[in-house]
């Protein structure tokens, strides 16, 4: 027998029942970033390693270990990216997009990250991400989490909270990593490895560790809070104030510092108790220094990325709804004279009820087989079209839900019939006929 090839792991397939929920994932969140102006930018999964070590940091997780590399036919290295921000400052640069220019972007699409899969965490998974470029104050740091706030609310989703926290100036936190440091040297026998080298790398880092030996000797380290310098202590408190004054509720918790290097001021991370220990459903900051870091002119940025496979999986746990996608109406076509015109009625129907969900019986399997199915498939009404139906100019028109006995229908007449019999089952509006037509 031939072998089967197994899936990689940590590489989920969407199967149709599944995906209809990322459908209303995406429609929704495409529809709250045209409300706030957002315009999409879509830019390649594979970009060369050394953006990423740039822009993202050497001493990170994701670049000392998660990232998919491979070499290019020039010996350069590639990597397939492990989040947004990085390709869309990349892009927006090499398309001169920041001479003094603002920008509100979104993109959807696949990251990789090499990390041990479990419920949750996965190696290739999808971002929603949002980013805002040519905006210095505090008011972009609200709308962005003002325009997350309500995707939950339109997804139907609770049960999220809002973390905030402010990593300052580059300057205010190279200060903050030396006293850092300080600290941890004195503590330098109970370091792991990997604090041991981010002790020299970059101690911040060690605030990220997830290694539990290390949390008592982390919760006791000195608080960025408390090095913060004046002006982002500034920004900070305004974006509070216009958090405050919206009825947005989130906690200072000063140990948020982000997996990803390019930070600065702002950061925040929307979590859940829903989920097991993948709790962060959408997180992110602002980034002031990754634009010229990157080569780019001077230009402030911020932005957010949402992990959906979490989204999703909030969104069944929490009894959000995903649209319908049975088909409503189920063509039994019964015999071959039947199955030609059968193809060209159903046609008919599509083009004067727009949005109406048709499947057709294709393959001339027997009647009843045919039957079995339009049972099986949900759909509210069968219409049956066979030699004697054609030969008087009619379809007979069984309901499968909601009542009612079969009936002859006059062909002109039956997309009029059919919006009128869906809609009284499944609810006005969702099969109306086009007046047009
Ligand atoms: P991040 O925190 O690395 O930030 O990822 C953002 C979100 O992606 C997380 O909150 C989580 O929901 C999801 N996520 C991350 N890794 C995985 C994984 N292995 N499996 C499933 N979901 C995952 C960033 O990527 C930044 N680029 C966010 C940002 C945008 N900052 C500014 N702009």
């Amino acid at each position: 027998m031939t072998e089967i090839i197994e899936p990689l792991r940590g590489m989920n397939d969407v199967l149709p029942e599944e995906a209809r929920w990322w459908q209303r994932l995406e429609s929704v969140a495409r529809a709250v970033f045209a409300q706030y102006a957002y315009r999409e930018i879509r830019v390649p999964l594979l970009e060369r390693t050394q953006l990423f070590k740039r822009a993202i940091g050497e001493y990170t997780d994701i670049v000392e270990k998660e990232m998919f590399t491979l070499e290019d036919r020039d010996g350069g290295s590639l990597a397939l990216r492990p989040e947004g921000t990085a390709g869309i400052v990349r892009a927006a640069i090499s398309n001169g997009l920041l001479h003094n220019q603002r920008h509100r972007l979104f993109t959807i699409g696949p990251m990789f990250r090499g990390e041990r899969p479990q419920k949750g965490r996965y190696r290739q998974f999808h971002q929603l991400d949002a980013e805002a470029f040519g905006y210095e104050g505090p008011d972009i740091d609200a709308e962005l989490i003002l325009m997350s706030a309500r995707l939950w609310r339109e997804l139907g989703i609770g049960r999220v909270r809002l973390e905030l926290n402010s990593l300052g100036t580059a300057e205010s936190r190279a200060a903050y990593r030396e006293v850092l440091r300080g600290y941890f040297q004195a503590h330098e026998r109970a370091l792991d490895d990997d604090s041991r080298r981010r002790l020299v790398g970059n101690p911040l880092r060690i605030l990220d560790s997830k290694n539990p030996a290390l949390a008592g000797l982390i919760a006791a380290a000195p608080s960025l809070a408390d090095h913060l310098d004046g002006p982002s202590r500034e920004h900070f408190d305004g974006l509070r104030a216009r958090l405050d004054a919206a009825g947005i509720a989130y906690t200072v918790n000063p140990r948020l510092v982000r997996g990803l290097d390019y930070y600065s001021r702002t950061v925040f991370e929307w979590v859940t108790d829903a989920l097991g220990s993948q709790n962060a459903v959408c997180s992110g900051g602002r980034y002031d220094g990754l634009v010229t870091q990157l080569g780019g002119t001077p230009t402030p940025a911020i932005g957010w990325a949402l992990g959906m496979e979490r989204v999703v999986m909030l969104m069944q746990e929490l009894g959000a709804t995903a649209p319908a996608e049975l088909p409503q109406v189920y063509f039994v076509l019964a015999g071959a004279g039947a199955a030609a015109r059968g193809l060209e009625i159903a046609e008919r129907v599509r083009d004067a009820v727009p949005g109406l969900r048709i499947e057709t019986d294709l393959g001339g399997s027997g009647f009843k087989a045919q039957f079995k199915r339009a049972d099986k498939s949900g759909a509210t009404v069968a219409v049956v079209l066979g030699e004697d139906e054609l030969a008087r100019g009619v379809a007979a028109v069984k309901p499968l839900r909601g009542g009612g006995t079969q009936q002859d229908c006059p062909l002109d007449g039956l997309a009029a019939h059919l919006a009128r019999a869906v809609a009284a089952v499944d609810g006005e509006g969702t099969a109306r006929q086009d007046p047009g037509r």
